[in-house]
């Protein structure tokens, strides 16, 4: 008991100086122009993140300053799993939230993430990235989307098929991978855009390898959202709902069922008392 103790504080002291390590990157205070910070939201975080246009992989970031020291955020945005690992609770619950998808680090200079900070709180709402919003994949796209995914269709830059490492829950693709999650309702958790922002730039370091220098091209990537799109809705229609009342009723027409079977499989049952054929039987020989 004791020892799970000490071995506790000593986690802790570990975690609380890692983190001091972390929020010391950012002691210095430096007075940031917007207009980088502008720059590298919208060509780094804008695939995750907006600015008053909802979730997309990532939390809606207007007023994250108000939520969070800046020191916080600074930590967060260049190591974010190091909070994490450290225990930080608002990390930690982040991170849960988002279904454990890590943030991928962002090796920014501190006074790069108070320039982003600032353009955050002066920019208007800024809703996804055009190009990220979820134009309805055709029936075609999603053909193509379900051959990438399976690799019998090649991609155009030469990356490996998506079925080397997941699987999904479909009638036509058989032996998925399991190295990487099963995306039958990654659809549903992460949103068009958010799988859009997965697929284009990947934040997961293994998949980041498979496809680099083999980036998808955009048109492969509306293809696939629009097949996980698809394996979501099938999974949606095939899921047991409203059972209450049809259990209720399969029960209830079984029971029948089983009373009959039973009552004529004991139809040459005896009836009436054992003694009442002994006493019959001695009425007639006395
Ligand atoms: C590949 C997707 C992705 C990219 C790119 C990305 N983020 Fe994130 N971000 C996330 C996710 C997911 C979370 C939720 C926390 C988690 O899952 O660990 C998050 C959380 C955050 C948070 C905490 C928000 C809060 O509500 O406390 C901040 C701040 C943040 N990101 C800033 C940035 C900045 C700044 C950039 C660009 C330099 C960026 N992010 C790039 C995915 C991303
Ligand atoms: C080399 C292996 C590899 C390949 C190939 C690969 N991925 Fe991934 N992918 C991963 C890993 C690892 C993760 C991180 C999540 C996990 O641990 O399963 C991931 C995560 C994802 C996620 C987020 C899952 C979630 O629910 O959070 C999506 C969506 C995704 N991949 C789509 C694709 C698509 C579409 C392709 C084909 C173009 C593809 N991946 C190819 C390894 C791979």
């Amino acid at each position: 008991m004791a020892l799970i103790r000490r071995e506790e504080v000593g986690m802790r002291i570990l975690g609380a100086a890692v983190m001091i390590a972390l929020l010391q990157g950012g002691a210095a205070v430096v007075a940031q122009s917007p207009e980088r910070g502008r720059e590298i939201f919208q060509s780094t975080c804008v695939g995750c993140h907006t600015i008053g246009g909802g979730r997309l992989v990532g939390p809606d970031l207007q007023g994250v300053g108000r939520r969070r020291s800046e020191a916080w955020i600074i930590a967060f945005v260049r190591h974010s799993q190091q909070l994490v690992a450290a225990g930080d609770s608002a990390a930690v619950d982040l991170f849960r939230e988002y279904g454990e998808m890590p943030m991928p680090d962002q090796p920014l200079a501190a006074e790069d993430v108070r320039g982003v900070l600032a353009y955050i709180g002066s920019a208007g709402a800024a809703g996804p990235a055009p190009g990220l919003g979820v134009a309805p994949a055709t029936e075609e796209q999603i053909l193509l989307g379900r051959s990438l995914f399976q690799g019998t269709t090649r991609l155009t830059n030469g990356g490996p098929a998506c079925t080397s490492c997941h699987d999904v829950t479909d009638a036509a693709i058989t032996g998925g991978g399991v190295l990487a999650r099963e995306l039958t309702t990654a659809f549903s958790r992460l949103g068009g855009p958010g799988i859009r922002a997965i697929i284009a730039d990947p934040p997961f370091p293994v998949m980041q390898r498979a496809y680099r220098d083999r980036a998808l091209v955009p048109d492969e990537v509306t293809a696939l959202v629009g097949f996980l799109g698809l394996v979501g809705a099938q999974q949606a229609l095939h899921q047991p709902r409203g059972f209450g009342p049809r259990l209720f009723a399969v029960g209830v027409g079984g029971s029948v069922v089983l009373l009959v079977l039973y009552s004529l499989m004991w139809r040459r049952r005896l009836k009436g008392s054992v003694n009442q054929g002994i006493y019959d039987r001695q009425i007639r020989t006395t």
